[in-house]
């Protein structure tokens, strides 16, 4: 019999139950939902809720549970419904209905599975979170390699003005501090404790909701229970968080995938993240950024999804809230395997150094610093400066020449009476020479860049420390709860194991 049929006259058809059972999803959340479990027991027992050897029997079940899950001999039935009510029933059948049926005294499914989510989903942004600071210190990590490697910038993906490597990828580091920013954001709204709201409206029994709050190890309490039960901003924040992170992924792959292609030929990634045609024998495709590049459509199509989800419910729990997880389950996985297979292949992918500066050399990409140059020695508005310079482009592109041929470079300029020394020229028209002139703050001088990944790295540090604060902080709430839980069911007392009492 259902758990919740007292009033029913059937039983559900399969069919009922195949549209609505949650088992599959669910299975992430049955070792936090036998956490939250024990805190919930915990706090009954602590507020003589429930009598003390009720209470050790039940969390001496859900102890074994854990175990039993660990191990694989407890699994989720999917005639049950959900996590929630498999472990009830399964404790009703190890502990009678007397004594199992008085788990579910003042709590609810509807506070139950956002308390559920949340730690699962802060468990997974500390993941993340982790492996993304990482990524972004192996990007910084290689870029003090390549403080002097010229490469072609480009805007309008034409040819613009020469650039460090390091300067490139310190560029996607810049922008994945922010993730990192936004992802802790998420965490922040993520970690706070829902539990004891019960159903909608609280609860008339004495609980003590500070009490699972630090079992729990949330941050803090989400006070209003009907707010709690019902809001899911904190996965739509973690998904937009996730919807941006990948967005910037598929930038930096697309990048990759074309700095791979025959034609440009600078990058080359280790043959471990390619695969070959199965009919043309030459062909190696870069097929990891590929997907990852398209990948970040799952995890828009997953904020979009949820956005739909929530947008028309009413305040207190209705089914449509069921449908949050399946969206951003599939978001979290795609972004955790998409940055954790990057950051390997980023470690190990080859830059063409020479390919690189070749291209800054054919592509006119100092004729800024030409006109600059006019600017400073001859006092010349810059606006003149670039005309000046746009036409000696022009001459040199008919001529079929480059600036390199710096003798013919003085011979145009001089038509219009304007003579340099051609040892200066060649100065101006050194790809190497302009970069190390970018000297303003944020530029892409050697030195600039330097200091960049110095204050980058360091902030990565400490955002990555903040993760593993977080990361301690929760392995040692589980660790609390489970010594709580094997003492009191050793038989001492739980007033000397939890002396708050939360009042
Ligand atoms: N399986 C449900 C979910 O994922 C749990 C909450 C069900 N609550 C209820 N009153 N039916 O949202």
């Amino acid at each position: 019999v259902r758990l919740w049929s007292g009033r029913f006259g059937q039983d559900i058809i399969a069919q009922t139950l195949d549209y609505t059972h949650t088992t599959d999803v669910d299975r992430r959340l049955v070792q936090v939902e036998l956490w939250a479990s024990m805190a919930h027991v915990l706090m009954l027992c602590r507020r003589g809720i429930i009598p003390e050897n009720d209470g050790r029997a039940l969390l001496a079940g859900l102890k074994a549970m854990l175990q039993e899950w660990e191990q694989g001999t407890f699994q989720l039935d999917k005639a049950l419904e959900d996590v929630h009510l498999n472990v009830e029933t399964e404790l009703i059948k190890r502990l009678g209905a007397e004594v199992g049926g008085k788990v579910h005294t003042a709590r609810s499914r509807n506070d139950q599975v956002v308390t559920d989510a949340r730690l699962y989903v802060r468990e997974q942004l500390i993941g993340l979170g982790r492996d993304l600071a990482g990524f972004a210190l192996d990007l910084c990590h290689a870029a003090r390699g390549h403080v002097n490697s010229l490469t072609l910038g480009y805007t309008h993906s034409q040819p613009a003005q020469p650039v460090s490597f390091a300067f490139w990828l310190t560029g996607y580091a810049s922008l994945f501090r922010r993730d990192l920013i936004r992802l802790s954001h998420a965490y922040s709204t993520v970690n706070q404790n829902p539990l004891g709201a019960c159903a909608l409206a609280g609860t008339s029994f004495p609980i003590d909701r500070a009490l699972t709050t630090e079992l729990l190890g949330f941050d803090s309490l989400l006070v209003h229970a009907l707010d709690a039960t019902s809001a899911r901003d904190f996965l739509l924040e973690t998904a937009s968080a996730l919807a941006i992170l990948m967005g910037h992924v598929s930038r930096f792959c697309e990048e990759i995938v074309v700095g791979s292609t025959f034609e440009f030929g600078i990058f080359e990634v280790e043959d471990r993240f390619a695969t070959g045609s199965s009919i043309m024998p030459q062909k190696k495709n870069p097929v990891v950024a590929e997907l990852a590049r398209a990948r970040a459509g799952i995890a828009y199509s997953a904020l979009l999804e949820l956005l739909t989800v929530v947008k028309a419910v009413p305040l207190g729990y209705s089914s449509d809230l069921q449908q949050d997880k399946p969206p951003l389950w599939r978001a979290l996985d795609a972004t955790a395997s998409t940055i954790s297979i990057l950051r390997a292949q980023t470690a190990g992918m080859h830059f063409h150094h020479d390919r690189a500066a070749r291209a800054c050399w054919d592509s006119f990409c100092t004729a800024t610093e030409l006109a600059n140059h006019l600017v400073r020695a001859l006092g010349m508005p810059f606006r003149q400066a670039h005309h000046v310079i746009g036409a000696l482009v022009r001459r040199l592109t008919d001529e079929e020449q480059t600036l390199s041929n710096t003798a013919r470079v003085c011979e145009i300029l001089a038509e219009s009476g304007i003579n340099l020394a051609e040892g200066e020229v060649q100065k101006l028209v050194d790809p190497s020479e302009v970069l190390r002139r970018q000297q303003s703050q944020g530029g892409t001088a050697p030195e600039r860049v330097s200091e960049t990944i110095s204050a980058l790295e360091g902030e990565f540090r400490i955002l990555n420390s903040a993760w593993d604060e977080r990361a301690h902080r929760l392995e040692h709430a589980l660790e609390r709860t489970l010594s709580v839980v094997n003492k009191y069911v050793g038989g001492e007392s739980l007033p000397s194991l939890l002396p708050s009492d939360g009042l």
